[in-house]
């Protein structure tokens, strides 16, 4: 339920048992930002910030009764214009764990369909005094513009092809779990590049933290602009360097990473591939590829997955996946999202 103004707790719970809740101390969080967009403007400490965080969100996961509740009084709407099952049920449950009240709304059960515009819609929304809109919408771009019409923090749980800036974070935690540090690991990303909001914010937070990145697809799904040398002067600093292959047995070649993508068909023009058999036959991500990657490489995909298309079924249920991990570490992620909007917003920033 979203409470009115008079019916808030006058002092926010946020903060004053955090240090009992969670266990820490948060002097050392370095965190500048009153949205949640897109990772190219995060820095190298803002991202540890984040993990860290995520690390004792994980901890309050991990215990019988999930319940932290520093987050009572602070109102989390959802608003998902596409479909979604697990960023949704992951921010649900984020803020239920730490005493948020959460609401979803579908853009296709809301007045959108009576014609309602995105900015009346997200101009309503924060008039019911919510402290955080988390939205996904078809449109790149649209979480900006929302971010600009309400007092609201905006969190992009991913717009168009753009960007997915919490799956990065939670991407990244994963892989720090498992190989402590991203300097100079090899990470490769595999399957339609051009229209993934995935790879997109992937590349930014992985190569923030100094992993080396290859992108890797079939031409006609991957985007131009990303190789150094295809990049006009005034875009050299704009993108992160990656290298482009589209021969994913030399890109897989002693990878630590692997991160496999889907098809996204709802995305794409048409004509961009002669046939989806023809596409797993050169691209997909079978056992045999990954026996040219790192013994002890890591498989991920952040779902949902098509196996026999983009990632084969016995490797996707593997050792070296890690497709559940990313699953839960998703949720530890985005609690540490809302504790860190939530304390910026009661220090008054
Ligand atoms: C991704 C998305 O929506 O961009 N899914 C997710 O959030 N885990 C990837 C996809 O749809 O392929």
């Amino acid at each position: 339920m979203v409470t009115n103004d008079s019916e808030r707790p006058v002092e926010p719970l946020v903060g004053q048992s955090a240090e009992g809740a969670l266990g820490t101390a948060s002097q050392d969080v370095v965190w500048n930002h009153d949205h949640v967009l897109d990772l190219d403007d995060f820095l190298y400490e803002e991202i540890e910030s984040v993990i860290s965080l995520a690390g004792k969100m994980r901890e309050v996961l991990d215990r019988r009764i999930a319940r932290a509740p520093i987050l009572r009084g602070f109102t989390v709407i959802n608003l998902f214009f596409e479909p979604s099952t697990r960023t949704r049920a992951s921010f649900e449950l984020a803020g239920k764990v730490l005493g948020a009240d959460v609401i979803s709304v579908s853009a296709n059960t809301s007045s959108v369909v009576k014609g309602e515009s995105l900015i009346d819609t997200v101009k309503t929304l924060s008039a019911m005094t919510a402290d955080v809109i988390v939205m996904r919408h078809e449109m790149s771009g649209a979480p900006y513009l929302a971010s600009r019409h309400t007092r609201a923090s905006v969190i992009n749980a991913g717009d168009g092809s753009h960007a997915h800036p919490t799956q990065a974070l939670l991407d990244i935690y994963t892989l720090k779990q498992r190989l402590g540090d991203l300097k100079d690991k090899k990470i490769v990303m595999v399957g339609d590049i051009s229209h993934s909001r995935v790879a997109r914010s992937g590349m930014w937070g992985f190569s923030a933290m100094g992993a080396n990145v290859v992108l890797c697809g079939p031409p006609t799904l991957l985007p131009s602009g990303f190789a150094v040398s295809d990049r006009p002067e005034h875009a050299r600093t704009a993108l992160p360097d990656v290298d482009i292959e589209t021969d994913i047995d030399v890109a897989i070649k002693d990878a630590d990473v692997v991160m496999a993508l889907r098809l996204q068909k709802e995305r794409q023009q048409g004509g961009l591939l002669p046939s989806l058999h023809e596409y797993s036959r050169l691209y997909q991500v079978t056992a045999e590829r990954l026996s040219k990657a790192k013994n002890n490489h890591i498989l991920m995909h952040p779902g949902p997955k098509n196996e026999g298309i983009e990632i084969g079924g016995d490797v996707a249920s593997g050792s070296n996946s890690t497709i559940e991990e990313q699953v839960t570490n998703g949720v530890a992620v985005r609690m540490a999202l809302l504790y860190l909007i939530a304390q910026r917003n009661q220090r008054g920033n």
